[in-house]
């Protein structure tokens, strides 16, 4: 089915995942490390948005990620997801708040039950942005996302490259959830 929010028509509501699984350095340690989490996402539509011939429809969007046991979350994101109907372009605009901002982008028909988005730094349409610390020590180079929508279900598999002053090779720092509606 598809309606004016496009291939976001199915990622609408209350979700949560427990499946997440990530993959960094981890400073605590000193090693590149796993960590399971549990996820809670909110998307509310919206739309929309007109800018001259565009008439864009998004999700206003919230994720937090726990530890198992943890009161606080460890990550944390919030930004909009878009949809163009008119070019089939798809857009993530969100915040990670270590000082990171991300437009990621890609294109998808309006029925797609699956696609892409990628940004990289210096990018000149879909750039990430961050501040002076982490751009000399620990720069996210590039970012690529691929969403797949089922029946009351979606999930992600992403992957950040970051060049890190630890190492002298590029380090994969990967993310993954499966998450279920609750809402
Ligand atoms: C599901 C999404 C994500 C989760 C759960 C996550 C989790 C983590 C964790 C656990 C660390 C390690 C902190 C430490 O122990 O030192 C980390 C570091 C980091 N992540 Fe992510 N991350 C996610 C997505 C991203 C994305 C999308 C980007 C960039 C576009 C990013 C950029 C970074 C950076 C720059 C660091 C800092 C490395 C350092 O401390 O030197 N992360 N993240």
């Amino acid at each position: 089915m598809s309606s004016e929010w496009g291939p976001l028509e199915g990622l609408i509501g209350e979700w949560e995942g427990s499946g997440g699984m990530d993959t960094s350095y981890h400073h605590a340690d000193g090693e590149i490390g796993d960590t399971p989490y549990l996820e809670k996402v909110t998307m509310k539509p919206f739309g929309p948005v007109d800018s001259g011939r565009q008439h864009l429809y998004g999700l206003d969007y919230k994720t937090a990620m726990w530890r198992d046991g943890e009161e606080n979350p460890f990550h944390t994101e919030v930004g909009y997801w878009l949809w163009d109907g008119e070019t089939g372009e798809v857009l993530r605009a969100f915040v990670i708040p270590r000082g990171i901002a991300v437009l990621a982008g890609g294109t998808a028909s309006a029925d797609a039950k699956e696609f892409t988005m990628k940004a990289a730094v210096g990018d000149e349409r879909y750039p990430i942005a961050e501040g002076k610390y982490l751009g000399a020590n620990a720069s996210s180079v590039s970012f690529e996302v691929t969403i797949k929508i089922g029946e009351n279900t979606w999930s992600y598999d992403e992957l950040t490259m970051l060049r890190m002053k630890e190492f002298d090779d590029l380090v994969a720092h990967p993310d993954r959830n499966t998450l279920t509606r609750v809402g």
